[in-house]
């Protein structure tokens, strides 16, 4: 069914380009951080519950993870490494609420959203600080776990661990040579491109929202990270299959958003008709086929089931498989 077309979002940098005076409301680093709080937590509670969910799992040897690595069975002696996917979980699902929100506030808002337009784009903006602060945390534990099971001298343990977490090209052993630069790309891309926000009265607010675009390349990113990484998707089954699933929904908004997007000088009108440039209109039509070609994409790995997880080994060969 057809709907009218829905308001245009209100524009988070038509504020007052004034940016030493301090009116009361006015949105800065430091008010959303303090705002983040209470989401923060509901994300700490939610590691918890996915550390306790995988650590049980590895106790009960029933985790895809010590399949992979069977030297992983000792659930005390790799806490942190069981954290650390606690935490990217959390990351992967705050990025995805996060890119639902901004989708949601850049294309046609449903009638019956329970939020008003200012409550969702203070949500869009905690939840995206917290997906930045739970994949930092990923990425920490991950070194942390590599600094303990080190035993070099404390210096050397510091710099091999930071070498491999957080430079690209420093872990260079296994699937870990493509999936670790993904991942660090995503966090690297995620810092600037969320957090240009509170600086856009500096560089423009025009810049600043088309800088902003890119950050579902830091999702893409994400998600190419957690399938080709993750020990706990790392076979087929229906959680790997969820994972992909759960792609629909921002491959189906991304698409609306571009159809219809709130901004009315984002419209597709006739090429050289209104606002833009012929390369304009052919760039945003490429963008409107590109997120076609991704939903029929992502519909079409569904339904094959070809969604690239590896064959659970036999259980009596599961010791010959490692991830490096
Ligand atoms: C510096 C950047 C990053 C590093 C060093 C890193 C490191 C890792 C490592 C070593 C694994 C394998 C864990 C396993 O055995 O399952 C992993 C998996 C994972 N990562 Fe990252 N990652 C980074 C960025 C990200 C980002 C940006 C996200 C998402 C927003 C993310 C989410 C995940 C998820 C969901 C898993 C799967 C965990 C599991 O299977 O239980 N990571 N990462």
């Amino acid at each position: 069914m057809k709907q009218p077309p829905a308001p245009a979002a209100p524009e988070p940098d038509s504020r007052p380009s004034n940016t030493t005076s301090r009116q009361p409301g006015r949105i800065t680093l430091r008010s959303d951080l303090r705002a983040s709080i209470p989401d923060g937590l509901t994300a700490l509670v939610v590691t918890a519950a996915v550390f306790a969910l995988l650590y049980a799992r590895i106790k009960a040897k029933t985790s895809s993870t010590v399949t992979v690595m069977p030297f992983m069975a000792d659930a005390g002696g790799f806490w942190m490494y069981f954290l650390s996917q606690a935490f990217g979980w959390a990351a992967l699902l705050w990025a995805w609420t996060t890119v639902i929100l901004g989708l949601l506030l850049s294309g046609p808002r449903p009638r019956r959203l329970p939020l008003s337009g200012q409550s969702l784009e203070r949500l869009h903006r905690t939840t995206s600080l917290n997906t930045i602060a739970l994949i930092a945390a990923h990425a920490l534990l991950f070194a942390a776990e590599l600094v303990r099971h080190d035993t070099s001298r404390w210096y050397s343990r510091l710099y091999t661990a930071f070498v491999e977490a957080f430079v690209p090209g420093g872990y260079t052993s296994g699937t870990g040579q493509i999936a670790i630069p993904v991942g660090q790309a995503a966090l690297y891309l995620a810092v600037p491109l969320g957090l240009l926000f509170y600086v856009r009265h500096r560089i423009g607010p025009r810049t600043w929202r088309v800088l902003h675009r890119f950050v579902i390349v830091v999702y893409v990113l994400s998600v190419w990270h957690t399938l080709l990484y993750g020990t706990n998707v790392w076979y087929d089954g229906w959680f790997r299959t969820t994972v992909w699933l759960l792609q629909l929904p921002i491959a189906a908004l991304l698409l609306i958003r571009l159809l219809r997007p709130a901004r009315r000088s984002e419209r597709l009108s006739r090429p050289g008709a209104g606002a833009g440039s012929k390369s304009g209109w052919t760039l945003r039509l490429g963008g409107r086929l590109a997120a076609a070609a991704v939903l029929a994409g992502l519909l079409a790995v569904v339904i094959s089931g070809n969604d690239g997880g590896r064959t659970v080994p036999p259980e009596d060969t599961s010791s010959s498989h490692h991830q490096d």
